[in-house]
């Protein structure tokens, strides 16, 4: 069974991805992941992710580099964003994102475009979204949490400005698939919501 799940960041598509993979025992690739890693490798060589040569060059980065805690930082969160508007990046990171769908037995993908490009194909889409305001808070507080001093209306700012260069990029933006069912968290529980995310997969897969 393949699980896709797309939506903003912040929006708990991380938390409920991760939820989906263990209640059904199945292995989880958080893919934003990936275009974080080709952001900070451009970061590290000096170059600018939103230089295409710069960026398509960073695509052979370590897989050590996913383990790095630099890459839930700001500074990889906005690289990322922008390295993953240019179209040859998304191209090389393609294959391992397929390769890890169709792994026998199945695997949960969260990410922008894994029902719309990735894996069309999958077994059951969820699109996560909360309000623009609720996703700042969440992430404001985590942020806060890690020891990070940040002040909110910047982190909203953030999220409004990877938002609309998420969904306006002309490459794989994110948009709802149409056989995806929208699972709005913003005034749930992260317990009510992986709930409901669970429901939502077994009407999807039900024959
Ligand atoms: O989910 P995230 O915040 O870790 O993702 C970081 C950036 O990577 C996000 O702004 C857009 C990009 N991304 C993407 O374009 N496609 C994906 N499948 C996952 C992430």
């Amino acid at each position: 069974m393949i699980i896709a799940v797309d939506g903003p960041a912040a929006s708990g598509k991380g938390t409920i991805g991760r939820a989906l993979a263990e209640h059904y025992g199945l292995p989880h690739l958080d893919t934003g992941l990936l275009y974080r890693a080709v952001g900070i490798a451009v970061l590290r060589h000096g170059g600018n992710p939103e230089n295409h040569a710069d960026a398509v060059k960073a695509c052979d980065f370590s897989t050590a580099m996913l383990d790095d805690p630099e890459i839930r930082s700001e500074a990889a969160s906005r690289a990322a964003s922008a390295v993953s508007a240019h179209k040859d990046v998304r191209a090389a990171l393609l294959e391992r994102q397929r390769a890890f769908a169709r792994q026998p037995g199945g695997a949960v993908l969260d990410g922008r475009d894994i029902g719309t490009v990735i894996a069309p194909e999958a077994d059951a889409k969820l699109f996560v979204t909360a309000s623009p305001a609720v996703r700042a808070e969440r992430r404001f507080a985590e942020l806060t949490k890690r020891g990070v001093h940040v002040m909110l209306d910047h982190v909203l700012h953030d999220i409004e400005a990877r938002d609309a260069r998420d969904s306006g990029r002309s490459v794989a933006p994110l948009i709802q698939a149409p056989d995806a069912d929208l699972l709005d968290t913003t005034n749930l529980t992260i317990g009510d919501a992986v709930r409901q995310a669970i429901s939502l997969v077994e009407a999807q897969v039900k024959p």
